[in-house]
């Protein structure tokens, strides 16, 4: 059942638990996210990013998440949530229709520029009583991950700096604050860490809720140390995608006489849910519906 966001992350903060907020591009994903969560009965935020967006279109994954929400995630909260949003009207279209909160980010621009395009989303998001969130400092993806390899950029200036976070959350008036303490967008095992010290550091002076992005990647014990250390919520995109393939790829070379779209992808839905079980019972959001 689709809820506010405040509702699903203050009960995470006073449990000391995180929310895990599910990439979606499609009806598999979006079905593998409700069922894990009813069956974990555990909230849920359900994400698109802009090119899921322009994937089908913002009515279509608008709708489709919602009912998916309203009928097999009935029982449990669900919240619907723009990712990384970068283009002015795609955000002010996502608050329109009905997200429940949205991210505005503008990480690669510099401090005051960033501010900037953050106010007047904020302003708009809360007129229509959600959520904003916003990022200061950068989280690589693959290209990045290239220049750190040979030795271009460093992440540690890459990183959030804790006085700057709350000035930004001052300045802004974002509710959820995207940090960057070490992750990458994919799944970079053995390269992802958190920078657990700063983390600290940012919760002790950023007072809003704090969200990792990249989640992909990062051990059992990192995702428990980052929300024992004030992590609320945690992206997680590349481990359904990876679970997809991987089942599909399988399925495909099982069964090649079978072209039922629905019978090919009942293994990549199925694990998919399994992935998304696994990271709601290692944020501790399991029984938390
Ligand atoms: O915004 C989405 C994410 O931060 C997901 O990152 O693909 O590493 O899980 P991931
Ligand atoms: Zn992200």
């Amino acid at each position: 059942m689709i809820v506010p966001i405040k509702q699903i992350v203050d009960k995470a903060r006073k449990g000391k638990y995180a929310v895990g907020a599910f990439n979606t591009s499609n009806l598999e994903i979006t079905l593998a996210i409700a069922r894990a969560a009813v069956k974990q009965r555990s909230p849920v935020i359900i994400q698109t990013s802009e090119s899921a967006i322009k994937y089908s279109s913002l009515e279509t994954i608008y709708n489709m998440i919602v009912n998916v929400a309203e009928t097999v995630g009935k029982s449990v909260p669900i919240a619907i949530h723009l990712d990384h949003g970068k283009t002015t009207k795609v955000i002010k279209d996502c608050i329109k229709i009905g997200y429940s909160s949205v991210h505005i980010d503008a990480s690669e621009k510099d401090f005051a520029t960033n501010v900037k395009l953050t106010k007047p989303i904020v302003t708009l998001a809360h007129k229509y009583r959600i959520w904003a969130q916003a990022e200061l400092g950068a989280i690589l993806g693959k290209e990045g991950l290239v220049k750190l390899k040979a030795g271009k950029i460093k992440m540690e200036d890459l990183m959030t700096d804790p006085l700057k976070a709350k000035e930004f959350v001052n300045k802004t008036k974002i509710d959820t604050l995207a940090i960057s303490v070490g992750t990458i967008h994919g799944s970079f095992k053995g390269i992802e860490r958190v920078d657990q010290p700063r983390l600290q550091k940012i919760s002790s002076l950023v007072k809003i809720p704090l969200v990792l992005h990249g989640g992909s990647g990062l051990t059992t014990a990192m995702f428990k140390k980052a929300i024992a250390n004030g992590i609320s919520i945690i992206n997680i995109d590349t481990n359904l995608r990876l679970a997809f393939k991987k089942a599909l790829k399988k399925s495909l070379k099982r069964k090649t006489d079978i072209i039922d779209p629905r019978k090919i992808l009942k293994p990549s839905t199925d694990d998919m849910q399994k992935e998304v079980s696994k990271m709601i019972t290692i944020f501790g959001s399991k029984n938390k519906a």
